[in-house]
């Protein structure tokens, strides 16, 4: 039915459409809010939300209880305007075991070349909340921004302004400072709410973190005033000028300015008094008002954090030690296998529903096959195998936000008949041979482009967040076209030849369920906005297996330009070749990576799709980087020993200016850094005529950078 419809819609339909959109829309709400894994895009959800809002301004009278429109919805991310973060928002590497801490301290040592006990470390509860951003520029609070994917977030400003503990103006700040911190709410504030909603017949949210995140989202900032919100202040970004020398202090300069910092924050001399503190809040857990799933520890002298910087998207000087997982008993009903883009046979476990840490899980991963099985064909026991049958009474629990999982079996609980699982060994999508590899723990498809799974789970990669991002073209529009013949899309580049290969489909379009012609030229508009794409961007989008967004801003900033990099892969088949040993070369890329890269361009189907879409796109190459640094775009080789700096940190400093880090002499390289000791490489480098400095030149050089 499509919104032109509307106004010829008789009662007797409104009531029953309205009935279905309030349905389908709950149900959004529900995979969005309560298991934080939407299943309609955004603009299909504000879509439904428009229709139903049309259909109540015609027929009044017919407004249900529970409408839509009275309800906190998936907040629509195009609703808000996008915020480039200025600084980029990290999360955090993660211990569970106190091993963990003690390696996390050791690392934070070598990599500085200091001894540990020179180490301080602040230790403080890991709020379970969402992160923001806050910006004050001479001290007036300008913007606040969610997290996003740490390099983009939603301005949420008129929002924030609205929470108590956010102050409105700072008085002493330096010029730009942006302070960063969670937004949570405590369990007294969440109950009520709850309550609230539910004698409105309103939504009711599944644990205190879903409320705040959708009390913060909401559009219209008057609702978020209602909700009882709460900010710790706990890092920065931007700041103008340094907030003092170590952690600690800059905590204290947040509270002065009117922040709520968390009073258990602790200075701790070393790993067992993180250790102890994180026992300490383990203890206390039980009576916080708020929720929390960890310990965060930080270096706490500022200047080392500074010396330590980043991994690609989390701090070295910082690690999160989480609390132990929460744990239920469930029955296992059933086994199904799904496949996924790279054809692997995924086993999920389907459960009665149980309540594990505030949500409902019927759902959780089984790993593979080894995984299940007790015993291997021969009847060996296989490690870490678990023998889970259908039937059993399982331990479910989650692990941070990740899927769930299966912890253990009860076998004295097990069904009489109970019989092992057999893995299949033929796809269930397509009847392929199902193999594994030699060595590897994941039974795959061998049908590759043949078998529908595969086709569909690559396509929806392909329009993910953070490949194409088709606005209106999320999972659900790829089943729908994947699966209908006068309007398919098999393959990506079918996207792009849409409106052109028929001049009917748009409004063969417009005439689908669940399609209008509003929704249906939308689409059609946002699919033209992404011919044009990043060249990391299209890589990752590819889904090739190990190629994942990090690798594709690696090849993207390393061969510049898409011909470039097409050239360089088809060439490094020969694996004797200069171009494979150049692809080896490049930091970060490993011969799995590579040889999986290598392979997807090798096989002809896969290029030529791969050719049908570039044909629809204008790529644009990645930029090189141009930092103003001595070595930016330089090749770089470190040999002998260091002195000053571990060869880490050498390494990840060159790095952050710009410069490639290489491990062997080539005539490509620039410069050699060579301590006491350097043997081949210095010679090789002198017979190349690469100018040679050692370690107090490289200091010198990169000084105050
Ligand atoms: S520090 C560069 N401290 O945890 C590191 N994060 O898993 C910045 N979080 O995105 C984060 N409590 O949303 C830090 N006391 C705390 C925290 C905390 C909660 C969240 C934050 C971050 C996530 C990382």
């Amino acid at each position: 039915m499509s919104d032109a419809d509307i106004e010829n819609l008789s009662e007797a339909e409104a009531k029953a459409e309205l009935a279905r959109l309030a349905s389908v829309l709950a149900a959004a709400n529900q995979a969005y809010h309560g298991a934080d894994a939407p299943e309609i895009s955004d603009a299909a959800y504000d879509a439904l939300k428009r229709r139903n809002a049309a259909i109540e301004a015609r027929f009044a009278a017919l407004k249900r209880a529970d409408s839509p429109s009275e309800q906190v919805g998936a907040a629509p991310s195009e609703g808000f305007a996008k915020v480039r973060h200025a600084v980029r928002m990290l999360s955090l590497g993660n211990a569970f075991e106190g091993e963990e801490v003690r390696e996390f301290t050791a690392r934070v040592a070598k990599f500085l070349g200091l001894d540990e006990a020179a180490l301080s470390f602040t230790a403080e509860p890991k709020i379970d909340g969402l992160s923001l951003s806050l910006r004050y520029e001479n001290g007036q609070l300008v913007q606040a921004a969610t997290r996003g994917d740490g390099e983009t977030g939603e301005n949420v400003t008129a929002n924030a302004r609205t929470i108590g503990s956010i102050p409105h103006r700072l008085a002493g700040a330096p010029e730009v400072l942006e302070v960063r911190g969670e937004v949570y709410m405590r369990h007294a504030d969440f109950a009520a709410l709850n309550a609230a909603q539910e004698a409105r017949g309103a939504k009711t949210f599944a644990n205190p973190r879903n409320a705040a995140a959708g009390s913060l989202r909401q559009l219209d900032s008057e609702i978020t005033r209602t909700r009882p919100l709460a900010f710790f202040a706990y890092a920065w970004g931007e700041v103008s000028e340094p907030l003092a020398a170590t952690q600690i202090e800059a905590i204290q300069r947040l509270k002065d300015w009117g922040f709520e910092t968390n009073p258990l924050t602790k200075l701790c001399a070393g790993a067992e008094e993180l250790i102890a503190h994180y026992e300490a809040i383990g203890t206390a857990r039980p009576n916080l008002p708020y929720d929390i799933d960890g310990v965060v520890y930080k270096v706490n002298d500022l200047a080392l954090q500074g010396r330590l910087g980043f991994r690609s998207t989390t701090p070295r000087w910082a690690i999160a030690h989480k609390f132990a997982a929460e744990l239920a008993w469930t029955r296992l009903e059933a086994i199904d296998i799904q496949v996924g883009r790279t054809g692997a046979l995924s086993p999920v476990a389907r459960l009665v529903p149980v309540t594990v840490g505030g949500v409902v899980v019927s759902n959780a991963t089984l790993h593979n096959e080894d995984y299940i099985a007790g015993r291997d064909n021969k009847g060996a026991a296989i490690r870490g195998g678990k023998d889970i049958r259908v039937g059993d009474l399982v331990q479910v629990y989650r692990a941070g936000d990740v899927i769930p999982k299966i912890a253990d079996v009860d076998l004295a609980e097990r069904p009489k008949g109970a019989v092992p699982f057999a893995f299949p060994t033929l796809c269930p999508e397509c009847g392929s041979e199902a193999i594994r590899e030699e060595g590897d723990a994941v039974r795959r498809c061998t049908g590759g482009l043949i078998c529908p799974a595969q086709a569909v789970e690559k396509l929806k990669h392909f329009v993910s967040r953070k490949a194409f991002d088709i606005d209106g073209l999320g999972a659900k529009q790829i089943e729908m076209f994947y699966a209908d013949d006068q309007l398919p899309i098999r393959e990506p580049a079918d996207i792009f030849t849409l409106a052109r290969r028929d001049a009917t489909n748009l409004t063969k379009l417009k005439n689908r369920e669940g399609w209008g012609a509003r929704s249906a030229e939308k689409l059609f508009e946002a699919i033209e906005e992404k011919r044009k794409i990043g060249f990391a961007r299209l890589l990752f989008a590819l889904g090739i297996r190990h190629v994942g967004e990090q690798a594709g801003k690696l090849f993207a900033n390393y061969y510049l330009s898409w011909d470039n990099f097409l050239r360089a892969v088809r060439a490094a088949e020969d694996e004797s070749s200069a171009a494979w040993a150049e692809l080896l070369s490049i930091d970060g890329v490993g011969e799995v990576v590579a040889r999986a890269l290598v392979t997807a361009f090798a096989q002809a189907h896969e290029r030529e799709s791969i050719a049908r879409l570039v044909q629809e796109l204008e790529i644009e190459d990645a930029e090189a980087v141009t930092r103003d640094s001595p070595v930016a775009g330089k090749t770089l080789v470190f040999t002998g020993t260091l002195e000053k700096m571990s060869r880490a940190e050498a390494k990840a400093r060159a790095e952050s200016l710009g410069a490639k880090v290489s491990g062997s002499v080539s005539a490509k390289t620039d410069l050699l850094i060579a301590g006491p000791g350097a043997g081949s490489k210095a010679k090789k480098a002198a017979e190349l005529g690469i100018k040679t400095i050692d370690e107090d030149g490289w200091i010198a050089l990169v000084e105050g950078l």
